[in-house]
C-alpha cells in the first residue's frame, strides 16, 4: 500500500485558497484588506507583557476575559460568544457543527471563497445563488426558494461582501432568516466600514449566527482571533466543537488589550479609511476605471481586458493588488485595499506610469 492511497476523497479533491506568490518582503500590499497601521496600543502592550507572560502554561480554555470584553462591545451576553482562532476557523467550526456528509450549504458568488472551501473540506455540498448582474445585490427570493427546496443547512451572507464591497439591507437579511429553513450566517468582518449590523436580530431569531474577526477592525490580522455570536444553545455547540485551546495566550491578551485600550485608535483608523476610500475611488474614476460603490475597506475596480497585465506590471514595481479578472462574475476586475493617503497616492502614481508605459486605452 502506498501512503497516497490513504488520502481522503476531500484531500484528493480540494485546491487551497490562492495567495499571490513570489511577493518581495518589502512589497506594498493592496491585496489583503487589512488596516495600514498596527494598533496604537501595541508598544504599551509589549511593555506590559514583558513583565507578565506566563506562556509556560496553557491559556484559559474558556477565554473568559476576552469573551466578556467582546460581549460588552457587541451588547450581548458572554454566553453568546465563541472565540475562534480567526474568522476562517470560525467558518470551519460552523461546518463541523452542522454538516453530515453531503449536506447542502448556500453561498452567493462572487463572495468570500473560504465559505466554500471550508465547507467542502467538511463534506458539505455546494449550492450557489449568484449575486444579481451589475448591482451585485443578493437574489433573496432565489435564496429563500433554494433554502426550502434543497434543504440548505447553512446560508452564508457577507455584509459588506468581499470582494464587491456591496451590502445587503438589514430587512432583506431578516426576510431570509425568517423565511428560510436554514442557519443564516452573516459575515460582518467588514462591519465597521459600513456601520450597520444584524446583531439586534439575534433577539428575534434562533437561526442567526454572526461572524467576526479582529483582523480587520482591530488591525491584528497576524495574531488570528475571530468569534461567532449566536444564541446560547448554538454557542455551546460551537464551544464543544472548536479546539479547546485554539487561540494562543499572546493573541488572546492582545485582542483583550485592543478592546480595552484602543477603541479610539481603531475608530480613528477606520474613519481615515472611509475618507480615503472616497478619494481613491475618485482617483480611479478620473483614470477612467469603473469603481463599484464600496462599504468596506477595499474597492472592486473594473479595469477591463488589461487587468492581468497591469497587475503584473505593478508587481514588478513591488505593488500587489488582487487580480480577480479571470474569475467568474468578476471578469476584468481587481480588488484593491484602501490604505493610507500616502500609500494610495503611490499606487495611483504607479498605475498611471504603467498605463503610460503600455500606451493602451482602458475600457
Ligand atoms: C469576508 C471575510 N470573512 C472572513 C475573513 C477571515 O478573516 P480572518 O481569518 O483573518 O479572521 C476574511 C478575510 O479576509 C474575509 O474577507
Amino acid at each position: 500500500m502506498k501512503y497516497q492511497d490513504y488520502y481522503s476523497n476531500v484531500a484528493n479533491k480540494i485546491s487551497p485558497y490562492q495567495w499571490e506568490e513570489g511577493i518581495p518582503s518589502n512589497a506594498l500590499r493592496f491585496d489583503t484588506n487589512t488596516l495600514p497601521f498596527p494598533p496604537s496600543c501595541l508598544p504599551e502592550f509589549f511593555k506590559k507583557i514583558k513583565n507578565d507572560c506566563p506562556i509556560n502554561d496553557y491559556n484559559d480554555p474558556k477565554y473568559s476575559k476576552l469573551k466578556y470584553l467582546v460581549a460588552d462591545c457587541e451588547k450581548v451576553e458572554p454566553n453568546m460568544i465563541s472565540i475562534t482562532n480567526s474568522g476562517d476557523e470560525a467558518i470551519d467550526v460552523l461546518a463541523k457543527t452542522f454538516f453530515n456528509p453531503g449536506d447542502n450549504f448556500l453561498v452567493t458568488p462572487p463572495s468570500y471563497e473560504m465559505f466554500t472551501l471550508q465547507c467542502l473540506i467538511n463534506n458539505g455540498n455546494l449550492i450557489e445563488s449568484p449575486l444579481l448582474d451589475k448591482t451585485y445585490d443578493v437574489n433573496y427570493k432565489d435564496i429563500i426558494e433554494k433554502s426550502r427546496s434543497k434543504k440548505i443547512k447553512i446560508i452564508f451572507l457577507c455584509n459588506p461582501n468581499n470582494p464587491t464591497g456591496t451590502v445587503i439591507k438589514i430587512n432583506t437579511i431578516e426576510e431570509i432568516i425568517n423565511k428560510s429553513g436554514s442557519i443564516v450566517v452573516v459575515d460582518e468582518v467588514y462591519r465597521e466600514f459600513y456601520g450597520k449590523s444584524s446583531v439586534q436580530l439575534l433577539k428575534k431569531y434562533n437561526n442567526l449566527v454572526i461572524l467576526r474577526s479582529f483582523s480587520k477592525f482591530g488591525a491584528i490580522a497576524g495574531v488570528r482571533v475571530g468569534y461567532l455570536i449566536s444564541n446560547p444553545d448554538l454557542t455551546l455547540k460551537f464551544e464543544n466543537i472548536r479546539l479547546p485551546l485554539g487561540v494562543g495566550y499572546l493573541s488572546c491578551k492582545l485582542a483583550e488589550y485592543v478592546l480595552k485600550y484602543d477603541k479610539a485608535g481603531m475608530r480613528k483608523q477606520i474613519e481615515m479609511i472611509k475618507l480615503e476610500r472616497k478619494k481613491l475611488s475618485e482617483e480611479f474614476s478620473k483614470i477612467g476605471f469603473t469603481v463599484l460603490p464600496s462599504y468596506a475597506n477595499f474597492l472592486l475596480v473594473k479595469i477591463g481586458k488589461n487587468a492581468e497585465k497591469i497587475c503584473g506590471k505593478l508587481k514588478q514595481k513591488g505593488i500587489i493588488i488582487r487580480d480577480r479578472s479571470k474569475k467568474k462574475y468578476l471578469e476584468g476586475c481587481v480588488r484593491i485595499t484602501v490604505k493610507s493617503n500616502k500609500e494610495n497616492m503611490f499606487l495611483i502614481k504607479a498605475i498611471k506610469e504603467v498605463l503610460n508605459e503600455e500606451e493602451k486605452k482602458i475600457i
